[in-house]
Protein backbone atom coordinates (compact mmCIF):
# COMPACT_ATOMS: atom_id res chain seq x y z
CA UNK A 1 0.00 0.00 0.00
CA UNK A 2 1.20 3.55 -0.86
CA UNK A 3 2.74 4.90 2.29
CA UNK A 4 -0.22 7.49 2.70
CA UNK A 5 0.40 9.17 6.10
CA UNK A 6 -3.10 10.32 7.95
CA UNK A 7 -3.35 13.24 10.76
CA UNK A 8 -6.37 13.54 12.39
CA UNK A 9 -7.60 17.29 14.54
CA UNK A 10 -10.12 16.10 17.11
CA UNK A 11 -8.65 12.81 17.07
CA UNK A 12 -9.56 12.37 20.92
CA UNK A 13 -13.40 13.02 19.93
CA UNK A 14 -15.95 10.61 18.99
CA UNK A 15 -15.88 10.67 15.30
CA UNK A 16 -12.07 11.40 15.29
CA UNK A 17 -10.94 8.87 17.35
CA UNK A 18 -12.95 6.35 15.03
CA UNK A 19 -11.85 7.61 12.01
CA UNK A 20 -8.28 7.64 13.26
CA UNK A 21 -8.56 4.09 14.22
CA UNK A 22 -9.73 2.39 11.80
CA UNK A 23 -7.79 4.43 9.10
CA UNK A 24 -5.05 2.98 11.44
CA UNK A 25 -6.34 -0.46 11.27
CA UNK A 26 -6.61 0.01 7.52
CA UNK A 27 -2.57 0.69 7.53
CA UNK A 28 -2.21 4.34 7.03
CA UNK A 29 -0.23 5.45 9.51
CA UNK A 30 -2.26 7.76 11.73
CA UNK A 31 -1.83 10.47 13.91
CA UNK A 32 -4.53 11.60 16.49
CA UNK A 33 -4.10 15.06 17.50
CA UNK A 34 -5.61 16.07 20.94
CA UNK A 35 -5.60 18.98 22.93
CA UNK A 36 -7.51 17.70 25.33
CA UNK A 37 -5.19 16.98 28.26
CA UNK A 38 -7.86 14.92 30.27
CA UNK A 39 -9.27 12.66 27.45
CA UNK A 40 -5.51 12.49 26.04
CA UNK A 41 -4.59 11.14 30.38
CA UNK A 42 -7.81 8.52 30.21
CA UNK A 43 -6.61 7.07 26.93
CA UNK A 44 -3.33 6.83 28.20
CA UNK A 45 -4.12 4.74 30.93
CA UNK A 46 -5.55 2.09 28.42
CA UNK A 47 -8.95 3.62 28.26
CA UNK A 48 -11.51 5.42 26.43
CA UNK A 49 -12.96 8.76 27.42
CA UNK A 50 -16.51 7.45 26.10
CA UNK A 51 -18.45 4.48 25.09
CA UNK A 52 -18.42 2.88 21.61
CA UNK A 53 -18.42 -0.56 21.05
CA UNK A 54 -15.62 -2.17 19.52
CA UNK A 55 -13.58 1.11 19.56
CA UNK A 56 -11.44 0.31 22.76
CA UNK A 57 -10.30 -3.30 21.20
CA UNK A 58 -9.67 -1.33 17.79
CA UNK A 59 -7.47 1.45 19.63
CA UNK A 60 -5.12 -0.91 21.71
CA UNK A 61 -4.33 -3.04 18.64
CA UNK A 62 -3.76 -0.36 16.55
CA UNK A 63 -1.54 1.65 19.12
CA UNK A 64 0.09 -1.82 19.43
CA UNK A 65 1.08 -1.85 15.87
CA UNK A 66 2.11 1.35 15.73
CA UNK A 67 0.35 2.55 13.06
CA UNK A 68 -1.90 4.87 15.80
CA UNK A 69 -0.32 6.98 17.65
CA UNK A 70 -1.62 10.05 19.68
CA UNK A 71 -0.43 13.74 20.01
CA UNK A 72 -0.90 16.80 21.76
CA UNK A 73 1.52 19.17 19.65
CA UNK A 74 -0.08 20.10 16.18
CA UNK A 75 3.41 19.85 14.68
CA UNK A 76 3.57 16.86 14.52
CA UNK A 77 0.62 16.57 11.82
CA UNK A 78 3.09 18.67 9.45
CA UNK A 79 3.61 15.53 7.59
CA UNK A 80 0.60 14.36 7.03
CA UNK A 81 -0.44 13.97 3.52
CA UNK A 82 -4.32 13.96 4.54
CA UNK A 83 -5.29 15.70 7.69
CA UNK A 84 -8.82 15.44 8.83
CA UNK A 85 -10.87 17.55 10.64
CA UNK A 86 -13.29 16.25 13.08
CA UNK A 87 -13.87 18.96 15.87
CA UNK A 88 -17.25 20.33 17.20
CA UNK A 89 -19.75 22.83 15.71
CA UNK A 90 -22.16 23.07 18.30
CA UNK A 91 -25.35 25.27 17.91
CA UNK A 92 -24.98 29.06 18.73
CA UNK A 93 -28.31 30.29 20.61
CA UNK A 94 -29.16 31.45 17.39
CA UNK A 95 -28.93 27.87 16.27
CA UNK A 96 -26.52 28.66 13.69
CA UNK A 97 -23.29 26.23 14.04
CA UNK A 98 -20.14 27.72 15.43
CA UNK A 99 -16.97 27.17 13.18
CA UNK A 100 -14.93 28.49 15.05
CA UNK A 101 -12.92 25.73 16.30
CA UNK A 102 -13.05 23.65 12.55
CA UNK A 103 -11.33 27.64 11.23
CA UNK A 104 -8.65 27.49 14.22
CA UNK A 105 -7.95 23.46 13.28
CA UNK A 106 -7.61 24.78 9.43
CA UNK A 107 -5.37 27.60 10.31
CA UNK A 108 -2.93 25.59 12.91
CA UNK A 109 -3.15 22.50 10.38
CA UNK A 110 -1.92 25.33 7.66
CA UNK A 111 0.86 27.04 9.47
CA UNK A 112 2.07 23.80 10.49
CA UNK A 113 2.57 22.05 6.97
CA UNK A 114 5.87 21.07 5.95
CA UNK A 115 4.71 20.04 2.37
CA UNK A 116 0.93 20.13 0.75
CA UNK A 117 -1.28 18.34 1.95
CA UNK A 118 -5.07 17.59 2.00
CA UNK A 119 -7.62 19.35 4.96
CA UNK A 120 -11.03 17.18 5.14
CA UNK A 121 -13.62 18.45 6.68
CA UNK A 122 -15.37 15.68 8.72
CA UNK A 123 -17.18 17.85 11.07
CA UNK A 124 -20.62 19.31 10.11
CA UNK A 125 -20.46 22.82 8.98
CA UNK A 126 -22.41 25.44 7.00
CA UNK A 127 -23.14 24.92 3.48
CA UNK A 128 -20.75 27.38 1.90
CA UNK A 129 -17.81 26.53 4.81
CA UNK A 130 -15.07 24.50 2.61
CA UNK A 131 -15.46 27.81 -0.24
CA UNK A 132 -15.25 30.26 2.90
CA UNK A 133 -12.13 28.78 4.19
CA UNK A 134 -10.47 28.62 1.05
CA UNK A 135 -10.64 31.92 0.76
CA UNK A 136 -9.36 32.64 4.27
CA UNK A 137 -6.29 30.53 3.55
CA UNK A 138 -5.74 32.85 0.93
CA UNK A 139 -6.47 36.35 2.59
CA UNK A 140 -3.78 35.13 5.32
CA UNK A 141 -1.49 33.77 2.91
CA UNK A 142 -1.32 30.06 3.95
CA UNK A 143 -3.32 28.35 1.05
CA UNK A 144 -0.02 27.64 -0.76
CA UNK A 145 0.33 23.84 0.57
CA UNK A 146 -3.45 23.03 1.83
CA UNK A 147 -6.29 21.89 -0.49
CA UNK A 148 -9.82 21.90 1.26
CA UNK A 149 -12.32 18.80 0.79
CA UNK A 150 -15.54 18.08 2.23
CA UNK A 151 -15.90 14.42 3.18
CA UNK A 152 -19.20 14.51 5.90
CA UNK A 153 -19.32 11.59 8.07
CA UNK A 154 -22.85 9.26 8.59
CA UNK A 155 -22.07 7.64 11.45
CA UNK A 156 -23.86 6.89 14.16
CA UNK A 157 -23.27 6.33 17.64
CA UNK A 158 -23.09 3.56 19.52
CA UNK A 159 -22.43 1.77 15.91
CA UNK A 160 -19.85 3.91 14.36
CA UNK A 161 -17.38 1.58 13.81
CA UNK A 162 -19.85 -0.79 12.16
CA UNK A 163 -20.76 1.87 10.23
CA UNK A 164 -17.12 2.60 8.55
CA UNK A 165 -16.75 -0.96 7.54
CA UNK A 166 -19.70 -0.43 5.92
CA UNK A 167 -20.63 2.56 5.03
CA UNK A 168 -24.22 3.44 3.27
CA UNK A 169 -22.03 5.70 1.06
CA UNK A 170 -18.94 8.41 0.87
CA UNK A 171 -19.05 11.67 0.10
CA UNK A 172 -16.81 13.85 -1.00
CA UNK A 173 -16.46 17.19 -2.02
CA UNK A 174 -13.59 19.20 -3.42
CA UNK A 175 -12.66 21.62 -6.30
CA UNK A 176 -10.06 19.64 -7.97
CA UNK A 177 -10.91 15.71 -8.88
CA UNK A 178 -7.25 14.76 -7.95
CA UNK A 179 -7.87 15.76 -4.43
CA UNK A 180 -11.61 13.91 -4.31
CA UNK A 181 -9.91 10.43 -5.28
CA UNK A 182 -7.45 10.65 -3.37
CA UNK A 183 -9.44 10.92 -0.15
CA UNK A 184 -12.48 8.45 -1.64
CA UNK A 185 -9.70 6.26 -2.74
CA UNK A 186 -8.86 6.07 1.32
CA UNK A 187 -11.96 3.66 2.20
CA UNK A 188 -12.01 0.21 2.05
CA UNK A 189 -13.32 -2.05 0.39
CA UNK A 190 -13.31 -0.75 -2.63
CA UNK A 191 -16.68 -0.54 -4.34
CA UNK A 192 -18.43 1.46 -2.24
CA UNK A 193 -21.01 3.71 -3.55
CA UNK A 194 -18.95 7.13 -4.13
CA UNK A 195 -20.22 10.68 -5.12
CA UNK A 196 -17.53 12.99 -5.87
CA UNK A 197 -19.23 16.63 -6.07
CA UNK A 198 -18.81 20.12 -5.43
CA UNK A 199 -18.38 21.09 -1.69
CA UNK A 200 -21.54 22.66 -1.44
CA UNK A 201 -23.16 19.71 -2.56
CA UNK A 202 -21.45 17.72 -0.24
CA UNK A 203 -22.07 19.85 2.36
CA UNK A 204 -25.83 20.01 2.47
CA UNK A 205 -25.72 15.95 1.73
CA UNK A 206 -24.88 16.08 5.36
CA UNK A 207 -27.67 18.43 6.60
CA UNK A 208 -30.23 16.65 4.23
CA UNK A 209 -29.98 13.85 5.32
CA UNK A 210 -29.70 14.40 8.96
CA UNK A 211 -33.07 16.43 8.87
CA UNK A 212 -34.48 13.86 6.69
CA UNK A 213 -34.19 11.38 9.55
CA UNK A 214 -35.32 13.74 11.62
CA UNK A 215 -38.55 14.77 9.71
CA UNK A 216 -39.21 11.00 9.79
CA UNK A 217 -39.11 10.30 13.47
CA UNK A 218 -41.53 13.68 13.81
CA UNK A 219 -43.69 12.19 11.59
CA UNK A 220 -44.23 8.89 13.08
CA UNK A 221 -44.58 10.82 16.30
CA UNK A 222 -47.68 13.21 14.87
CA UNK A 223 -49.48 9.77 14.00
CA UNK A 224 -48.32 8.33 16.87
CA UNK A 225 -50.71 11.37 18.79
CA UNK A 226 -53.66 10.50 16.37
CA UNK A 227 -53.32 6.84 17.10
CA UNK A 228 -54.13 7.91 21.06
CA UNK A 229 -57.01 9.22 20.04
CA UNK A 230 -58.50 6.75 17.36
CA UNK A 231 -57.29 3.75 19.32
CA UNK A 232 -54.43 2.25 16.76
CA UNK A 233 -51.47 1.27 17.71
CA UNK A 234 -48.32 3.16 16.11
CA UNK A 235 -46.45 -0.22 15.99
CA UNK A 236 -48.61 -1.52 13.61
CA UNK A 237 -49.12 1.80 11.54
CA UNK A 238 -45.33 1.73 11.52
CA UNK A 239 -44.65 -1.22 10.43
CA UNK A 240 -47.70 -1.08 7.81
CA UNK A 241 -46.01 1.76 6.11
CA UNK A 242 -42.64 0.38 6.53
CA UNK A 243 -42.95 -2.43 4.20
CA UNK A 244 -43.38 0.13 1.38
CA UNK A 245 -39.69 0.53 -0.29
CA UNK A 246 -40.86 3.83 -0.80
CA UNK A 247 -40.78 4.69 2.55
CA UNK A 248 -38.53 2.01 4.59
CA UNK A 249 -38.76 0.77 7.70
CA UNK A 250 -35.70 3.15 9.16
CA UNK A 251 -36.91 6.03 11.86
CA UNK A 252 -40.21 4.90 12.15
CA UNK A 253 -40.23 4.45 16.27
CA UNK A 254 -42.52 6.78 17.85
CA UNK A 255 -41.28 7.34 21.56
CA UNK A 256 -39.91 10.67 23.25
CA UNK A 257 -38.30 11.95 20.00
CA UNK A 258 -34.71 12.27 18.73
CA UNK A 259 -32.22 13.99 20.45
CA UNK A 260 -28.53 13.63 21.10
CA UNK A 261 -25.61 15.94 19.67
CA UNK A 262 -26.41 15.68 15.72
CA UNK A 263 -29.98 15.63 14.53
CA UNK A 264 -31.44 18.71 16.63
CA UNK A 265 -28.43 21.18 16.34
CA UNK A 266 -28.00 20.14 12.36
CA UNK A 267 -31.84 21.06 12.03
CA UNK A 268 -31.73 23.87 13.98
CA UNK A 269 -28.42 24.79 11.74
CA UNK A 270 -30.45 24.21 9.10
CA UNK A 271 -33.00 26.29 9.67
CA UNK A 272 -31.15 29.21 10.34
CA UNK A 273 -29.30 28.57 7.25
CA UNK A 274 -32.54 29.42 5.40
CA UNK A 275 -33.01 32.21 7.61
CA UNK A 276 -29.91 33.90 6.60
CA UNK A 277 -30.75 32.91 2.91
CA UNK A 278 -34.45 35.18 3.40
CA UNK A 279 -36.42 31.76 2.93
CA UNK A 280 -38.50 30.23 5.73
CA UNK A 281 -37.82 26.17 6.12
CA UNK A 282 -41.73 25.96 7.19
CA UNK A 283 -41.15 22.04 7.68
CA UNK A 284 -37.90 21.99 9.20
CA UNK A 285 -39.55 24.20 11.52
CA UNK A 286 -42.45 21.83 12.30
CA UNK A 287 -40.17 18.79 12.90
CA UNK A 288 -38.51 20.78 15.25
CA UNK A 289 -41.79 21.39 17.56
CA UNK A 290 -43.18 18.09 17.31
CA UNK A 291 -40.07 16.88 18.36
CA UNK A 292 -40.07 19.06 21.40
CA UNK A 293 -43.98 18.66 21.91
CA UNK A 294 -42.98 14.87 22.47
CA UNK A 295 -40.73 15.98 25.31
CA UNK A 296 -43.48 17.97 27.06
CA UNK A 297 -46.17 14.75 26.37
CA UNK A 298 -43.81 12.44 28.56
CA UNK A 299 -44.82 15.33 31.69
CA UNK A 300 -48.31 14.92 30.60
CA UNK A 301 -48.53 11.43 30.53
CA UNK A 302 -47.44 11.12 34.05
CA UNK A 303 -49.74 14.13 35.20
CA UNK A 304 -52.76 12.26 33.67
CA UNK A 305 -51.99 9.22 35.52
CA UNK A 306 -50.68 10.70 38.96
CA UNK A 307 -52.34 14.65 38.96
CA UNK A 308 -49.88 17.21 40.66
CA UNK A 309 -46.33 15.53 40.47
CA UNK A 310 -45.18 16.83 43.55
CA UNK A 311 -43.91 15.01 46.12
CA UNK A 312 -44.66 12.16 43.83
CA UNK A 313 -41.41 9.29 43.81
CA UNK A 314 -40.75 8.84 39.70
CA UNK A 315 -38.12 6.65 38.40
CA UNK A 316 -36.22 7.41 35.63
CA UNK A 317 -34.81 5.18 33.00
CA UNK A 318 -32.40 5.91 30.52
CA UNK A 319 -30.26 9.51 30.85
CA UNK A 320 -28.45 8.69 27.35
CA UNK A 321 -29.67 10.49 24.32
CA UNK A 322 -29.96 6.50 23.24
CA UNK A 323 -29.27 3.07 23.62
CA UNK A 324 -25.65 1.90 22.89
CA UNK A 325 -23.59 4.93 24.14
CA UNK A 326 -23.01 6.85 27.37
CA UNK A 327 -23.17 10.15 25.51
CA UNK A 328 -25.58 12.42 27.28
CA UNK A 329 -25.47 15.73 25.09
CA UNK A 330 -28.79 17.29 24.14
CA UNK A 331 -30.40 14.19 25.20
CA UNK A 332 -34.22 14.30 25.51
CA UNK A 333 -33.74 13.09 29.26
CA UNK A 334 -32.58 16.72 30.64
CA UNK A 335 -35.10 18.84 29.93
CA UNK A 336 -37.47 16.20 30.92
CA UNK A 337 -35.93 15.75 34.52
CA UNK A 338 -35.54 19.39 34.45
CA UNK A 339 -39.19 20.01 33.96
CA UNK A 340 -40.12 16.75 36.47
CA UNK A 341 -38.02 18.32 39.38
CA UNK A 342 -39.64 22.06 38.36
CA UNK A 343 -42.37 20.32 39.22
CA UNK A 344 -41.14 18.96 42.86
CA UNK A 345 -40.83 15.36 41.59
CA UNK A 346 -38.14 13.56 43.99
CA UNK A 347 -36.24 11.58 41.12
CA UNK A 348 -34.37 8.55 41.06
CA UNK A 349 -31.84 7.96 38.21
CA UNK A 350 -30.72 5.32 36.64
CA UNK A 351 -28.85 4.08 33.46
CA UNK A 352 -26.61 1.31 32.70
CA UNK A 353 -23.96 3.49 31.36
CA UNK A 354 -24.13 7.44 32.57
CA UNK A 355 -23.56 6.69 36.39
CA UNK A 356 -24.08 10.08 37.44
CA UNK A 357 -23.75 13.70 37.38
CA UNK A 358 -20.10 14.09 36.95
CA UNK A 359 -19.83 11.16 33.81
CA UNK A 360 -23.18 13.01 32.67
CA UNK A 361 -21.12 15.96 32.57
CA UNK A 362 -23.67 18.34 34.78
CA UNK A 363 -23.25 20.07 38.31
CA UNK A 364 -25.21 19.33 41.74
CA UNK A 365 -27.06 22.97 40.45
CA UNK A 366 -28.08 21.66 37.01
CA UNK A 367 -30.71 18.44 38.10
CA UNK A 368 -31.09 19.72 42.09
CA UNK A 369 -31.57 16.67 44.57
CA UNK A 370 -32.39 13.88 41.96
CA UNK A 371 -31.05 10.63 43.24
CA UNK A 372 -28.39 8.73 40.92
CA UNK A 373 -28.53 4.61 41.94
CA UNK A 374 -26.68 1.71 40.33
CA UNK A 375 -29.82 -0.38 39.51
CA UNK A 376 -33.23 -0.48 37.90
CA UNK A 377 -35.02 -2.23 40.35
CA UNK A 378 -33.06 0.16 42.78
CA UNK A 379 -34.57 3.14 41.08
CA UNK A 380 -38.73 1.71 41.12
CA UNK A 381 -38.03 0.57 44.72
CA UNK A 382 -41.29 2.45 46.44
CA UNK A 383 -42.04 4.52 43.16
CA UNK A 384 -45.18 6.11 41.72
CA UNK A 385 -44.57 5.63 38.44
CA UNK A 386 -41.22 4.59 36.00
CA UNK A 387 -40.76 6.56 33.40
CA UNK A 388 -38.30 4.85 30.69
CA UNK A 389 -36.36 7.37 28.55
CA UNK A 390 -33.24 5.57 27.19
CA UNK A 391 -34.41 1.88 24.98
CA UNK A 392 -31.49 -0.24 27.14
CA UNK A 393 -31.72 -3.63 26.60
CA UNK A 394 -31.39 -3.90 29.92
CA UNK A 395 -34.63 -2.19 30.64
CA UNK A 396 -36.43 -4.47 28.11
CA UNK A 397 -35.15 -7.26 29.92
CA UNK A 398 -36.70 -6.39 33.00
CA UNK A 399 -38.23 -8.78 35.81
CA UNK A 400 -41.45 -6.83 35.61
CA UNK A 401 -43.37 -8.96 38.41
CA UNK A 402 -40.62 -7.61 40.71
CA UNK A 403 -40.57 -4.20 39.35
CA UNK A 404 -44.40 -3.98 39.69
CA UNK A 405 -44.12 -5.79 43.43
CA UNK A 406 -41.57 -3.23 44.44
CA UNK A 407 -43.35 -0.19 43.21
CA UNK A 408 -45.77 1.88 45.26
CA UNK A 409 -47.97 2.54 42.62
CA UNK A 410 -47.57 0.66 39.48
CA UNK A 411 -47.52 2.53 36.15
CA UNK A 412 -45.07 2.50 34.14
CA UNK A 413 -44.90 5.34 31.45
CA UNK A 414 -42.99 4.30 28.44
CA UNK A 415 -41.68 6.64 26.21
CA UNK A 416 -39.48 4.23 24.08
CA UNK A 417 -42.18 1.88 23.54
CA UNK A 418 -40.03 -0.87 24.45
CA UNK A 419 -42.88 -3.23 26.37
CA UNK A 420 -46.04 -4.95 25.09
CA UNK A 421 -49.16 -3.30 26.34
CA UNK A 422 -50.92 -6.65 26.28
CA UNK A 423 -48.09 -8.07 28.52
CA UNK A 424 -48.30 -5.35 31.11
CA UNK A 425 -52.02 -5.63 31.11
CA UNK A 426 -51.35 -9.63 32.13
CA UNK A 427 -49.52 -7.86 35.08
CA UNK A 428 -51.58 -5.49 36.18
CA UNK A 429 -49.46 -3.06 35.42
CA UNK A 430 -50.89 0.68 34.64
CA UNK A 431 -48.89 1.10 31.06
CA UNK A 432 -48.52 4.41 29.10
CA UNK A 433 -46.37 3.90 25.93
CA UNK A 434 -46.22 6.95 23.12
CA UNK A 435 -49.16 5.90 20.66
CA UNK A 436 -49.95 2.76 21.56
C1 LIG B 1 -27.15 10.66 13.51
C2 LIG B 1 -27.28 10.05 12.10
O1 LIG B 1 -28.12 8.89 12.19
C3 LIG B 1 -25.89 9.64 11.57
O2 LIG B 1 -26.01 9.14 10.24
C4 LIG B 1 -24.99 10.89 11.57
O3 LIG B 1 -23.67 10.56 11.12
C5 LIG B 1 -24.90 11.42 12.98
O4 LIG B 1 -26.22 11.77 13.45
C6 LIG B 1 -24.02 12.65 12.97
O5 LIG B 1 -24.40 13.64 12.33
O6 LIG B 1 -22.91 12.61 13.52
P1 LIG B 1 -26.81 9.69 15.97
O7 LIG B 1 -27.03 11.10 16.44
O8 LIG B 1 -25.65 8.92 16.50
O9 LIG B 1 -26.66 9.64 14.38
O10 LIG B 1 -28.12 8.90 16.37
P2 LIG B 1 -29.39 8.31 15.61
O11 LIG B 1 -29.26 6.84 15.57
O12 LIG B 1 -29.64 9.02 14.34
O13 LIG B 1 -30.54 8.67 16.65
C7 LIG B 1 -30.85 10.02 16.95
C8 LIG B 1 -32.04 10.12 17.87
O14 LIG B 1 -33.24 9.72 17.20
C9 LIG B 1 -31.97 9.26 19.14
O15 LIG B 1 -32.44 10.02 20.24
C10 LIG B 1 -32.91 8.12 18.85
O16 LIG B 1 -33.45 7.54 20.00
C11 LIG B 1 -33.98 8.82 18.01
N1 LIG B 1 -34.77 7.91 17.14
C12 LIG B 1 -34.15 7.20 16.17
C13 LIG B 1 -36.14 7.83 17.30
O17 LIG B 1 -36.73 8.50 18.18
N2 LIG B 1 -36.86 7.02 16.46
C14 LIG B 1 -36.26 6.28 15.49
O18 LIG B 1 -37.00 5.57 14.76
C15 LIG B 1 -34.89 6.36 15.33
Amino acid sequence: MEKIKIGVVGGLGHIGLIQAACLAKLGYQTTAYDNNSFKMEIILRGKLPFYEPGLEELVKETLKSGFLTFTSRSEDLGESDLVFICVGTPSLPTGEADTSQVYAAVEEVARNRKKHGLAVIKSTVPVGTSRKLTAYLEEHKLSANITMVSNPEFLREGSGVEDFWQPSRIIVGASSEEAAKKVAGLYRPPGIKTIITSWENAELIKYAGNTFLAAKISFINEIAGMCETVNADIRIVSKGIGLDPRINPYFLEAGAGFSGPCLEKDLKALINQFQKTGRKAKLLETVLEVNEGQRSAMVQKLREQLGSLKGRRIAVLGMAFKAETDDVRDSHSLPIVKKLLSLEAELSIHDPWVKGLRQAGLSEDELPGAKWVHSPYEAVQGKDAALILTAWPEYRALDLLRVKDSMAYPLVVDGRNIFDPQDMRKLEINYVGVGI
